[in-house]
């Protein structure tokens, strides 16, 4: 079966079958991402409590569940498609300062953030949160850890939001578009890297409550409304695509 011959070679089967697992995983990943963020944190805002409870324990559950371990294999296959590129090995130093190098890196380095605020931020607190809802339920008392655990998964939740939407931008542009630019020159390089990587700081460590807390101005701006952490979304994307790759790597 020709998937099988040079399964593992860059353009074989394994890179193939990879992409279609990061594909679906992706989806279902992020389709949670949105879910949770454009639909169900404004439902609970409507719904009585006992309501709230009653979902979080049946619905808000089982999707965490598919959301995580989405996250989980999304990241895998993605590190299985480097691989199988051999870009982190034997291509590693003749890829990476190509434009589809740097779009790929950007994509990656996001989506590997938002993979860890999965993991370390959000799963934990939702495990205390719902775990505490369950309690309730079952006529005990309510962790008094879980009111405090709400705002960082809160948070941290919409920084993912925000920062797929460049993210994904990313991973289609570097098969699909990112051939059309010349060779970058070292200091354009540099300066897109550093850009991507000071606006991904600014945006983790803001949901991260480190920079003025959880409820500094620019959390509130970027993180309180789905709405404008959408558009903060496309600037970010417009910054790093149309002023990185159009003016800086264009002209270079
Ligand atoms: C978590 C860390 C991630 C890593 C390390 C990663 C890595 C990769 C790599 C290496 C590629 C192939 C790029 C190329 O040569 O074309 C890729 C493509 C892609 N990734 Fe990811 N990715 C990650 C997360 C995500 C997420 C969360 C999504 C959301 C759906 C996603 C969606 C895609 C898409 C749509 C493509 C383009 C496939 C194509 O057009 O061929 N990735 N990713």
């Amino acid at each position: 079966m020709e998937i099988f011959s040079s399964f593992m070679d860059p353009g074989g089967g394994g890179e193939m079958l990879g992409r279609y697992v990061h594909l679906l995983a992706g989806i279902t990943w992020i389709g949670l991402l949105y879910y949770f963020n454009f639909v169900q944190t404004p439902a609970f805002a409507e719904v009585s409590d006992a309501t709230r409870s009653e979902a979080m324990r049946t619905i808000t559950w089982r999707a965490l569940w598919w959301f995580r371990f989405g996250a989980l294999l999304t990241f895998l296959s993605g590190i299985w498609i480097l691989g199988a590129q051999r870009l982190l090995g034997e291509r590693f130093d003749d890829f990476w300062t190509t434009p589809s190098g740097l779009s790929i890196a950007i994509g990656a380095i996001f989506a590997t953030v938002m993979f860890l605020n999965v993991w370390l931020v959000i799963w934990p607190a939702q495990q205390v949160i719902i775990g505490s809802a369950r309690q309730v339920a079952e006529g005990g008392e309510a962790d008094p850890a879980a009111a405090a655990r709400a705002k960082p998964a809160a948070r941290a939740s919409r920084a993912n939001t925000l920062l797929s939407i460049p993210m994904l931008w990313f991973m289609a542009f570097t098969s699909h578009y990112s051939t059309r630019y010349g060779a970058i020159d070292d200091s354009s390089l540099v300066v897109v890297l550093v850009l991507s990587l000071i606006i991904l700081a600014v945006i983790e460590l803001t949901a991260l409550g480190k920079i003025g807390g959880f409820d500094s101005p620019l959390a509130k701006q970027l993180f309180d409304k789905h709405r404008d952490t959408i558009v903060a979304g496309f600037v970010v994307w417009f910054i790093l695509f149309v002023i990185g790759y159009e003016f800086i790597i264009g002209a270079s």
